[in-house]
């Protein structure tokens, strides 16, 4: 098939997803596409350039099937382990003080802005990391219900979003799970379990396209979406990039933080491979970074 057609296609898929097929990636690319234009039933790379251009919504399914989506249960438990046993208690203790120190001050700030924790999953598949990470704010607060919690799961794949908000997962899928995880958080039938739906109301799914955010567009959805984060899971997205756009989205990500936030990276993901001003969380046993105290607060808005 026309080589130069399929770099036509790998060079709009770059600008549109950041998505990057070069080197030995540039044969998955030829593969997938093969494997797409196979189903169309068109013959060649020009073709389908043209069906591309003609055919709406055409680029979100030509972006879906290029999304690798490999993803678990509680992938990385040591992160998750530090997430319940140290991050999770921490914060409920400093923002518990706050809403004490509130009540003896004159700016009486309502508890409810304070009680609130927002949660990034970008790049969250079928749902399994934000479903582990509503489990354990779940099981590591002690007092949930005191909390305004949301968690939001974005991804550039639509069919992966469309399974993560079904919320339900084969008996397979389910083996990273503690069984008093799923005991509690889950509903079990003959071949799997559903997600409870008060998990479910804590996360919410939107189309999320990293390209977007990197170029600072806002977040698709309300405008709470664009307010900065405490916690953001960025997991095995990046090394889908180029070395210069990895740069980028750390830049953005730190953006997207409060100061004193937290952000969690896929084990191939180390940011000592880039430039940045994030603290690493020593003795996690995996990969955790903390945008510092003393960032100024404007720059995360
Ligand atoms: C390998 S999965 C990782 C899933 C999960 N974070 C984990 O670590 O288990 C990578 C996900 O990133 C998504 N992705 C790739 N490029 C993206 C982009 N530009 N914007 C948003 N999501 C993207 C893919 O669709 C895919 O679902």
């Amino acid at each position: 098939m026309g080589d130069a057609y399929l770099d036509i296609i790998r060079d709009f898929v770059s600008q549109r997803s950041r998505l990057c097929f070069t080197g030995h990636k540039r044969d998955v690319l030829r593969h997938r596409l093969e494997n797409h234009l196979e189903k169309l039933g068109l013959a060649d790379f020009e073709a389908y350039w043209r069906y591309l251009k003609q055919t709406s919504g055409e680029e979100a399914r030509l972006l879906d099937c290029l999304t690798t989506n490999e993803t678990f249960f509680f992938r990385n438990p040591d992160q998750f382990g530090h997430l319940l046993d140290v991050i999770i208690p921490g914060i409920e203790t400093s923002r518990g003080a706050d809403v004490v120190r509130s009540w003896g001050e004159s700016r009486r700030e309502p508890a409810s802005s304070i009680m609130k924790l927002r949660i990034l999953s970008a790049g969250c598949s079928t749902g399994e990391e934000p479903y582990s990470l509503a489990m354990t704010l779940l099981e590591s607060l002690r007092y949930p219900k005191a909390w305004k919690l949301e968690i939001i799961a974005g991804d550039l794949s639509e069919s992966c979003l469309k399974t993560a908000a079904k919320g339900y997962y084969e008996k397979e899928k389910l083996k990273n799970i503690p069984d008093r995880y799923i005991d509690k958080y889950m509903q079990r039938d003959a071949d799997g379990a559903f997600i409870r739906e008060e998990v479910k109301d804590i996360v919410s799914f939107i189309p999320l396209n990293l390209n977007g955010v990197m170029n600072g567009e806002p977040f698709s959805g309300t405008a709470s979406f664009s307010a900065p984060f405490d916690i953001i899971f960025c997991r095995n997205v990046m090394i889908y990039f180029s070395a210069a756009c990895q740069q980028m989205l750390v830049n953005t990500l730190h953006r997207l933080l409060v100061p004193g936030g937290y952000l969690f990276t896929g084990d191939a993901e180390p940011l000592h491979l880039f430039d940045h001003t994030f603290e690493t969380i020593t003795g996690a046993r995996c990969l955790i970074y903390k945008k510092t105290e003393m960032t100024n607060y404007a720059e995360a808005l």
